[in-house]
């Protein structure tokens, strides 16, 4: 008792601001000069920390006890769409157990805040901060589902998009009816000049559907639009947006958000002349977050959603000093292995997976085969290119691949955004699309799909970091064509893997010989198998293995006197190998292997040296 009425104490939250204070107070300076709104800030912390709930302070003092919870070998993510999964926020709740049944301790819930159906980016252009999209339920509904999910150890994860709002939120509502005070929260230019010194130097996200980074409007007035027409950029050069957002953050780290996913984060901050892509400032703005969120509610990490190639990745981890985000998407792994399944060549995945090895332990990345977007092709080119490889006929190669167009291929994905001028487009499908489970007919060619499935998620789960599964992949459902019948998604192909949760696949899985059944018991072992294993930590040492054949993947891995092997096939043919002397033990099956063996086509193995 004694002890819970410390979490409460308000000498604590003094403390922590006056941990972080100066470090705080200079960068905001640095930023914005504005005295007066820093004191705003401090004062509005004050406010969210009074506000917070005891049981969240107290989650709070036991996640500082135990700060490396994230690096747990434990942790399994999900990403789900609330209203595809279970209807709305009540519904998840009585879903929970079929989560815990899955192995799932981590829940990403896809955007679920207020937005205007047709200019919705999937949720991702938000309307109102605060109100919760009514067709999912309340805040409190909200409240509850977090309360729920810490009762059955469940960590719970939202998106907060930064970067913009949509053109129905409040603020864009006055900024365009021409209220100053609330154009200055944008980028608003009567100057086409201007914009068009922007165009000269920023990169297009959206080439085909949204050509150039502003939209013009009825007013005459041009305003940023990165993304989508409809989702205007925030200018954060405007400390009223910093404040703000952050008070955005912390009244929805109240509601029992435990992993806050920062959206588009490169984003952030526009300067003339420049990519308005990863620019110090952003820097900046996500140090000023990680301390705002150790000060108010330190049970509550960031992921970063930096998709950039890796050297643009890590610098979001910040440094042991300094800090900003606690973890990041391991994307460039992500596309690099479809990348290896593709070509049966896995050395541009070993050097992958030898560079993300050889970063500090610190560094926790969240592992995925795939997810709500699309795959973009973000691979290695230059070292492709020294093998011959070049970018544009290289991703046409991948996408013919996965678009069944290749002699062999059984995968069924659909472009995104293809941009005929350029030839470049990326890919949208499920694993179990991808992996030739929609066009399997014979038992043969469901065997293999299968295969194929479980071995590319035990090499995405023989990684360190937090493995995250898409929801619908744990029994292998495929894509959804429907989209295309309707009007708001038609133009937007990643809602061919964003279906309505498939029920009846679960009542199959109850049957482990039916391929659902395979593929959830398969990842339940893969998932116990790491919780067991120590030298599944994701501060692990590991490192790659020189394989005979480059369509061979090896991957070693040790802790506390255990060395584990994971090896992987991703040929249509048998591949022999000759592992580092000794016997080995094949974790899923208890099978005794010799350092000799041989690899079936498709098959990956999770080994024990004995
Ligand atoms: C992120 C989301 C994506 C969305 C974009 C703009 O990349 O993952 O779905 O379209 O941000 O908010």
């Amino acid at each position: 008792m004694a002890k819970q009425q410390n979490y409460e104490k308000q000498d604590l939250f003094e403390q922590r601001l006056a941990h972080h204070h100066d470090e705080l107070r200079w960068l905001y300076m640095e930023l914005y000069d504005n005295g007066s709104m820093f004191a705003e800030l401090c004062d509005q912390m004050r406010q969210f920390w009074k506000e917070r709930s005891k049981a969240l302070k107290q989650r709070d003092a036991q996640r500082l006890e135990e700060a490396d919870w994230y690096k747990s070998r434990d942790l399994l993510g999900m990403m789900l769409y609330i209203d595809r999964f279970a209807g709305n926020m009540k519904g998840v709740e009585k879903k929970l157990d079929y989560l815990t049944s899955a192995g799932v301790n981590c829940l990403h819930l896809m955007p679920f805040l207020d937005t205007v159906e047709g200019r919705s980016d999937g949720g991702y252009a938000v309307a109102d901060f605060r109100t919760v999209r009514k067709d999912l339920g309340s805040m409190e509904d909200l409240e509850q589902l977090t309360t729920a999910c810490h009762k059955q150890g469940i960590n719970v994860c939202m998106d907060f998009v930064m970067n913009h709002t949509s053109c129905d939120h409040d603020w864009a509502k006055r900024a365009l009816a021409g209220d100053g005070e609330y154009m200055s929260r944008y980028f608003f230019f009567d100057n086409e000049a201007l914009v068009q010194e922007y165009e000269k130097t920023v990169p297009q996200v959206f080439p085909t559907t949204a050509p150039g980074n502003f939209t013009k409007m009825d007013n005459g007035y041009w305003v940023m639009t990165t993304f989508y027409p409809y989702q205007w950029d925030l200018n954060y050069r405007n400390p009223r947006v910093f404040n703000e957002m952050m008070y955005n953050f912390l009244y929805l780290a109240n509601r029992g958000i435990d992993i806050m996913r920062i959206d588009a984060v490169p984003y952030i901050w526009k300067e003339l002349g420049t990519s308005c892509r990863n620019l110090p400032r952003v820097h900046t703005i996500v140090r000023l977050m990680r301390m705002i969120g150790e000060i108010v509610c330190p049970s509550v990490i960031l992921l970063g959603e930096v998709v950039m190639e890796p050297v643009k990745v890590t610098p979001y981890f910040g440094t042991a000093e300094k800090p900003e985000c606690h973890l990041l998407y391991n994307v460039t792994s992500m596309c690099t292995i479809w990348n290896t399944l593709a070509t049966h060549d896995a050395r541009l995945l070993k050097g992958q997976l030898d560079s993300v090895g050889a970063l500090p332990k610190e560094f926790v990345f969240l592992n995925y085969l795939r997810c709500h977007d699309d795959i973009g092709w973000g691979l290695d080119y230059d070292t492709l290119a020294s093998w011959g490889m070049q970018q544009t006929s290289h991703k046409q190669y991948l996408n013919d691949f996965f678009l069944g167009r290749t002699p062999g291929s059984a995968s069924r994905g659909q472009l995104y955004n293809d941009d005929i001028a350029s030839g470049d487009a990326r890919l949208c499908g499920t694993t179990a699309s991808l992996c030739g489970l929609e066009t399997a007919k014979t038992q043969e060619e469901y065997n293999q799909a299968v295969g194929l499935d479980l071995m590319l998620h035990s090499m995405m789960m023989f990684q360190s970091g937090i493995p995250m599964l898409y929801n619908g992949d744990e029994v292998g459902q495929l894509n959804d064509y429907s989209y295309e019948q309707n009007p708001h998604y038609a133009e937007d192909s990643r809602y061919l893997h964003r279906g309505q949760m498939r029920w009846d696949l679960v009542e199959q899985a109850k049957d482990t010989t039916t391929p659902a059944g395979r593929i959830f018991s398969g990842l339940n072992t893969l998932t116990q198998l790491r919780r067991k294993h120590p030298a599944f930590d994701a501060d692990a040492p590991y490192t790659t293995l020189d394989t005979p054949h480059q369509s061979l993947l090896a991957i070693q891995r040790h802790k506390e006197g255990q060395t584990l092997v994971g090896v992987f096939n991703f040929d249509l043919q048998p591949r022999s190998l000759e592992l580092p002397q000794g016997a080995y033990r094949c974790l899923q099956t208890g099978k005794e292997y010799p350092c000799q063996l041989e690899l079936a086509p498709y098959q990956g193995l999770w080994l024990e040296q004995v």
